[in-house]
């Protein structure tokens, strides 16, 4: 496991609850862009909360992994296992969807092996949900770079580069993360977006910084969501 930051169940909550909306925009993407159900289950890598899977299938048989403890799944077709992705085993039932929301920058510290562990289950779809970059993002690249502090963002390649597979839909969506104050918008945006524990001398210089850049204590957050399928063999 490749976490950076100190996440934890109750800092996604507070995110994914009360400072960002992104969970209910990406469940109505996913709800128009979900391949219709096939016998298997879709697998969802690294579903936190598991609100998205209650909201945008339901009514599908899925299996809920994450390396981070959350309560059982709700709702009656989905189970929930706590595990480190790349320890799980090729699944008996096969795998029609796998689902990778915001995930991807814990997983590719070494992109061959996830890439090897992806293609190992061979599912017939895969979805990824992942931030697109901003000129904010580049700039605050920069500025961490500038301050000799290594992040963990999210990278946006939607070419996923995974033999096998080609893009068959994409679904861009824009959500806001809204802070009640700009100190607050530094810590929520290094350590949720960025993957990274800023000391409190960093955060402060962040702060600052970030109030040249941003009016108020709100960014919007565009994404993207697609969808890859499986080549037919010899395509
Ligand atoms: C930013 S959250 C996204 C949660 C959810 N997919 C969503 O979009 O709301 C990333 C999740 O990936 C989980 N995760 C990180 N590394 C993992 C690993 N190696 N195996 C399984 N889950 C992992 C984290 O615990 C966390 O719940």
């Amino acid at each position: 496991m490749s976490i950076k930051s100190n996440l934890t169940a109750s800092r996604l909550l507070q995110f994914k609850g009360q400072i960002n909306n992104e969970n209910q925009l990406i469940s109505q993407a996913l709800r128009t862009i979900l391949p219709p159900a096939g016998n298997g289950i879709l697998l969802d890598v690294g579903a936190g909360l598991g609100d998205i899977a209650a909201s945008a299938f339901a009514d599908r048989e899925a299996t809920l992994i994450d390396i981070l403890d959350f309560p059982d799944a709700e709702t009656a077709l989905h189970t929930r296992q706590k595990i480190d992705f790349f320890n799980l085993p090729k699944p008996d039932r096969q795998i029609d969807v796998m689902l990778m929301s915001h995930v991807i920058q814990y997983l590719d510290d070494d992109v061959g092996r996830l890439v090897d562990h992806i293609q190992s289950m061979s599912p017939e779809a895969i979805i990824l949900v992942s931030n697109k970059p901003t000129k904010l993002h580049f700039r605050i690249i920069d500025w961490l770079a500038r301050h000799d502090i290594a992040h963990n963002a999210e990278q946006f390649f939607p070419e996923c580069p995974l033999p096998g597979y080609r893009l068959d839909r994409r679904v861009d969506l824009t959500s806001r993360i809204r802070c009640s104050n700009r100190d607050e918008l530094a810590r929520q945006l290094s350590s949720m977006i960025y993957d990274i524990e800023l000391d409190p001398n960093e955060l402060r210089a962040f702060s600052d910084w970030l109030g040249k850049q941003v009016d108020g204590a709100s960014v919007a957050l565009p994404q993207t969501v697609s969808l890859l399928c499986k080549e037919a063999p010899n395509a």
